[in-house]
C-alpha cells in the first residue's frame, strides 16, 4: 500500500498493512528548514503563497516519510476572509477587532473561497500532483465553536470568559455568529476537496472546554453541519476535539469517520465509548516527544496497542512542540513501521 491507500483505508474502516501515522502540526517550527523559510517571510506570507505553502507542507514528508500531509494554512484564515483581520503576534494570534455585537456578526461576508480562499485552494491541488499517492492529502478547517472562540475572544484564552459569557449570557447572538461560521467552513471545506484534499480534519480544539449541556447546543449541530457537508463530497471527515474526553459520545453524534483523541483518555477507553466501527486518531502526549527517541517509541507502541481494537490512525493528542528535538519526531513515524503487524492491524 502507498500512503495515501493506507490513510484512507484505515479512514473508512478496512484493512491495513500497518497502522499510518502523521503528526497535528507536522510542518513546523520543530524543523530546521521550516525554521528557515520563516527567517525570509512571515507566517501569513507562507500560508498566501503558494509555492511556498507546498514546499513548506512537504518538508515533513520528505525527511520522515508521513502516510498524510496536512495543508500548509490556519484555521483562522478563513476568519480574515470573512472580513475579520487577524494578526498572528509572538504571543499567538489577535484580531484587529473582536466580533463581539449583532452588527458586527452581520457585517461578516460568506467568502467565495475560489476568491478569498484562492491559494488554499491552489496549494492543495499542487500538493496532490506532487504528492503522487506517497502521502494522503489532508484538508482543514477550523470548527465553528473554535473560529467563534477566536473571534469572540479576539486571542487565545485560559478561561474563554467572553465566549461563554455571550454563550450563557446572549445564546441567540453566539448561535447567529456559529450559524454564519457554519456556512463559510462548509463553502471552504467542499472548496478543498473539490481542489484535491482527500480527506478534511475538522479542528475543533476548544470545544473541550464546554459542559455536556453546552457542547450539545452549540459545538455539535455545527460541527454536524460541517461534517455532513464533507462526507457529502465523499472524502473522510476527521473531527479534533482537545480535552475530548466528556465530550466523546456527542463527537461520534456527528458522523464523522474519524475521532481524534487526545491523550487525556486511553484509545482503549475511546473505543469502549465510540464503537468499534468508527476509526479513532491519536493520541500520544506531545510532551512525550520532548524527551528521548526510546520513550517516544515505547509511547507510540502503547498508543498501537490500545488503538487495535478497530481502525487506528497513529497521531499526538495535539500539535507537535516547537522544542521537540528530531530523533524524537522519527522515531514516533518509524513506530508503526517496525512494531510487530499483529499489533498494528485493525
Ligand atoms: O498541522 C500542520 O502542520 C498544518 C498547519 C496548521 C497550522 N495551524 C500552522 C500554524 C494547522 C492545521 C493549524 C490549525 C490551528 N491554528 C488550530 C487548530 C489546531 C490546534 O493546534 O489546536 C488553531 C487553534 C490555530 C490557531 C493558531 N495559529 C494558534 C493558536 C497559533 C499560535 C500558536 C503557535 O503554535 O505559534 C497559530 C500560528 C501557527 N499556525 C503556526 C503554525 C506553524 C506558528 C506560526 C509561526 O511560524 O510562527
Amino acid at each position: 500500500m502507498n500512503g495515501a491507500e493506507r490513510f484512507l483505508a484505515a479512514c473508512a474502516g478496512r484493512p491495513v498493512d500497518r497502522t499510518p501515522v502523521w503528526m497535528m502540526r507536522q510542518a513546523g517550527r520543530y524543523l530546521p528548514e521550516y525554521r528557515a523559510a520563516r527567517e525570509r517571510v512571515d507566517f501569513l506570507t507562507l500560508c498566501k503563497t503558494p509555492d511556498l505553502a507546498v514546499e513548506v507542507s512537504l518538508q515533513p514528508i520528505r525527511r520522515f516519510g508521513m502516510d498524510a500531509c496536512i495543508m500548509f494554512s490556519d484555521i483562522l484564515m478563513l476568519v480574515e476572509a470573512m472580513g475579520a483581520p487577524v494578526a498572528f503576534t509572538d504571543r499567538g494570534p489577535a484580531l484587529e477587532r473582536p466580533i463581539r455585537t449583532l452588527e458586527a456578526i452581520k457585517a461578516l461576508k460568506l467568502p467565495d473561497p475560489h476568491t478569498r480562499m484562492s491559494f488554499a485552494l491552489e496549494t492543495l491541488g499542487r500538493l496532490r500532483a506532487e504528492l503522487r499517492g506517497d502521502a494522503a492529502l489532508v484538508g482543514f478547517c477550523g470548527a465553528p465553536f473554535t473560529l467563534a472562540a477566536y473571534m469572540v475572544e479576539g486571542s487565545g484564552s485560559k478561561s474563554f470568559a467572553t465566549l461563554k459569557s455571550m454563550l450563557y449570557g446572549s445564546p441567540a447572538t453566539l448561535h447567529t455568529l456559529l450559524a454564519s461560521l457554519a456556512d463559510a467552513v462548509a463553502v471552504y471545506a467542499a472548496a478543498q476537496v473539490a481542489a484535491g484534499a482527500q480527506a478534511v480534519q475538522i479542528f475543533d480544539t476548544w470545544a473541550g472546554e464546554l459542559a455536556p449541556d453546552a457542547y450539545a447546543q452549540f459545538a455539535l449541530p455545527y460541527q454536524k453541519m460541517v461534517v455532513d457537508e464533507v462526507r457529502a463530497t465523499g472524502v473522510p471527515a476527521i473531527l479534533y476535539v482537545n480535552g475530548c474526553a466528556g465530550v466523546l459520545d456527542l463527537m461520534a453524534q456527528t458522523n464523522a469517520n474519524v475521532l481524534s483523541i487526545d491523550w487525556r483518555t486511553t484509545l482503549g477507553a475511546a473505543r469502549a465509548r465510540a464503537g468499534s466501527s468508527v476509526a479513532l486518531q491519536g493520541n500520544v502526549d506531545p510532551s512525550v516527544l520532548l524527551t528521548t527517541p526510546q520513550a517516544v517509541t515505547t509511547a507510540a507502541r502503547e498508543a498501537l496497542t490500545q488503538g487495535a481494537g478497530g481502525p487506528h490512525i497513529l497521531n499526538l493528542g495535539h500539535g507537535i512542540l516547537p522544542d521537540t528535538p528530531l530523533a524524537c519526531a522519527r522515531a514516533f513515524v518509524e513506530a508503526p513501521k517496525t512494531a510487530n503487524a499483529a499489533e498494528a492491524r485493525p
